[in-house]
């Protein structure tokens, strides 16, 4: 289970990386920020395009980052999402629902889990409100060779 302090860290680095979003069509801007063993944190946010479906998640991005740059485990990943409107605030309104991770990207994470077997999922709208759950919960019984 991570620890309190690593939770507020990574909240904070994805609502960061959430303000760099590239969401002209949707205007819903994603952040994440993702924790590897070494304690280094990879970030990402959402990225569109005109041609919709080539649209990247702003967890795919973190991932990705991270593991062309050596890494091949995560230990946690924290997502702040919302409309434009949210952006110039540390805090997202409970009106809107926590950004839980698409399909995609959990069976994406689920490819570089850590040593303890699974990873933790924060779904954040402020450093104070959020919910942590696993990867496992999420996406039982994942594709795997
Ligand atoms: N999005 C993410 O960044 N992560 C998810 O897990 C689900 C959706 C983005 C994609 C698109 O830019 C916007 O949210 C609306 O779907």
């Amino acid at each position: 289970m991570i620890k309190e302090e690593f939770i507020e860290l990574l909240i904070d680095e994805a609502m960061k990386a959430r303000c760099m979003a590239y969401a002209p069509y949707s205007n819903y801007l994603v952040g994440a920020a993702l924790l590897v063993p070494s304690g280094n944190i990879f970030t990402g946010c959402n990225i569109e395009n005109a041609s919709y479906g080539l649209t990247n998640c702003a967890e795919r991005t973190a991932v990705f980052k991270a593991v062309s740059q050596g890494q091949r485990h995560i230990d946690a990943i924290a997502i702040v999402g919302g409309p434009l409107e949210e952006i110039d605030t540390d805090e997202i309104s409970k009106d809107v629902d926590y950004a839980y991770p698409c399909g995609a990207c959990r069976q994406v994470l689920s490819e570089f889990l850590p040593e303890s077997g699974d990873i933790d999922v924060i779904v954040a709208r402020s450093k104070k409100d959020y919910k942590v759950l696993k990867l496992s919960e999420l996406l039982p019984n994942s594709f795997n060779l």
